[in-house]
């Protein structure tokens, strides 16, 4: 891995032997029965580093949302071993956060009770819920039903509700998906501002490539289904980045050999 102390404000990733926070080692997962059932995927090994920002990209179908629900504890290996912090993850924690591929709000509870849902507390620090509706650019729906919002607007109160319970890891399905392109370009920014200033480890899943290389650390590719770790690719671009240099082409090309 890359020694990010280059990459501009971000903490230090030592070169020599970086903490892994999240270690996915000889896993597989199958749904149904052994003998007629779907091999989701295939025999994965990944470790992310504290603080590192992973992106995991590939094709429809190939498991990307079933990784992200075995680190978060909310399905299990049929083969292999999940640890995050050195513990093997059994079930959900609040040191885990994630934002779904949907938003998943309650549509009878606010948006604020809906972000307060994410506290361990149940958010008795009113301060707080006010802060994260800021961070998400919401802080004047507040009072809003989910049905008045727009799919965007939803998916920001997601991954406001994820932030609540202070994660040390977050992990994101596609979290920008339903944002138009302006909405999309800002939140980049914010994530890339809530990982540096909270110190989290981030692995997000996204279909677009550009996203990919102006977020993460390091790209996760995955083959078809079953899915299969096809290359894992340490991103060593200074931040901010910009999708206009040559550098960022050279990713950008390399992403699109492996895809097409
Ligand atoms: N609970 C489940 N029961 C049975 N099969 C499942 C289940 N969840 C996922 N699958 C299957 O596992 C495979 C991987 O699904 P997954 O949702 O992880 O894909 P994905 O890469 O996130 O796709 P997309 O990009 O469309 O979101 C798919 O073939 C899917 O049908
Ligand atoms: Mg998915």
């Amino acid at each position: 891995m890359k020694n990010a102390s280059s990459i501009g404000g971000v903490r230090e990733i030592s070169q020599h032997g970086p903490k892994a926070d999240i270690e996915v080692q000889n896993v597989s997962k199958r749904f149904g029965s052994d003998a007629d059932g779907l091999l989701a995927l295939s025999n994965i090994n990944l470790c992310v580093p504290t603080g590192a920002f992973a992106t995991i990209i590939g094709q429809s179908g190939c498991g990307k949302t079933t990784l992200l629900r075995m680190i978060a504890g909310l399905e299990p290996p049929t083969y292999g071993v999940v640890k995050v912090g050195g513990q093997v993850v059994q079930g959900t924690s609040w040191e885990r956060g994630m934002v779904f591929q949907e938003p998943r709000l309650f549509p009878w509870f606010t948006v604020a009770r809906n972000v307060r849902l994410g506290m361990p507390d149940r958010g008795h620090n009113q301060e707080a819920v006010t802060g994260l509706l800021r961070l998400v650019g919401l802080e004047d729906f507040g009072t809003a039903f989910p049905r008045e919002l727009s799919g965007g607007m939803a998916q920001r109160v997601a991954l406001a509700r994820a932030l609540a319970g202070s994660p040390r890891v977050l992990l994101l399905d596609e979290p920008l998906g339903a944002l138009d392109a302006v909405t999309r370009m800002r939140m980049q920014q914010e994530l890339l501002k809530i990982w540096q200033d909270r110190q989290l480890t981030i692995v997000a899943v996204t279909h677009d490539l550009d996203e990919a290389i102006l977020l993460s650390t390091q790209i996760v590719v995955l083959s078809e289904r079953p899915g299969r770790i096809k290359k894992v690719i340490p991103v060593d671009l200074p931040y901010p980045r910009n999708r206009l240099t040559g550098e960022f082409n050279v990713f950008r090309q390399e992403l699109m050999g492996m895809l097409l």
